[in-house]
């Protein structure tokens, strides 16, 4: 159902979102080494929906029977200068995943994949959402981050989230 080509960009998008999930981990084990347990969880949930992303679009791939085949996952940046930086690198990464599944959406309409547009819906308001939240975490870090009890409530905040695979179908 799929052609070769959108079969090949399904399957560089499962990769970049397992590479999302390694990105976010990496930026999990930075605050956790912070003794910010609540901001490694975050990031550690973030990580979790990336690998369901990617297990999504690997679903959907073998069930329109297109060739899967399983990329390479780059190493992730280790170091990262602050905690601002890393909210910003998370914001930054959401951006080029959003850029990343219009493409994909762009190239289904080119060739009336009604299919693959209508299962990337779901991607493109998942990608909203991840964008808005990603921004006001900048906002709030920038505001706390000079500020240790600040910082202890926003850590205390983000201890908060806890993944939920029901949300990801
Ligand atoms: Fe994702």
């Amino acid at each position: 159902m799929v052609t070769d080509k959108i079969a090949k960009l399904i399957n560089e998008q499962i990769t970049k979102e397992q590479y999302a999930a390694q990105y976010y981990l990496s930026m999990s084990a930075w605050f956790s080494s912070k003794d910010l347990d609540g901001i490694a969880n975050y990031f550690r949930v973030q990580s979790k929906e990336e690998l369901m992303h990617a297990d999504k679009m690997f679903d959907y791939l073998n069930d329109v029977g297109g060739e899967i085949v399983i990329g390479e996952i780059p190493k992730p940046p280790h170091e990262f200068e602050s905690a601002i930086d890393i909210f910003e690198k998370a914001l930054e990464h959401e951006k080029i995943v959003t850029k990343s599944i219009f493409n994909i959406v762009k190239n289904a309409n080119d060739e009336s994949d009604f299919a693959t547009t209508s299962f990337l819906q779901w991607f493109i308001n998942e990608q909203v959402e991840e964008e808005a939240s990603a921004s006001q975490y900048v906002t709030k870090i920038k505001m706390v981050s000079d500020n240790p009890s600040a910082l202890y409530l926003f850590d205390q905040e983000l201890a908060q989230r806890v993944f939920d695979p029901a949300a990801e179908n």
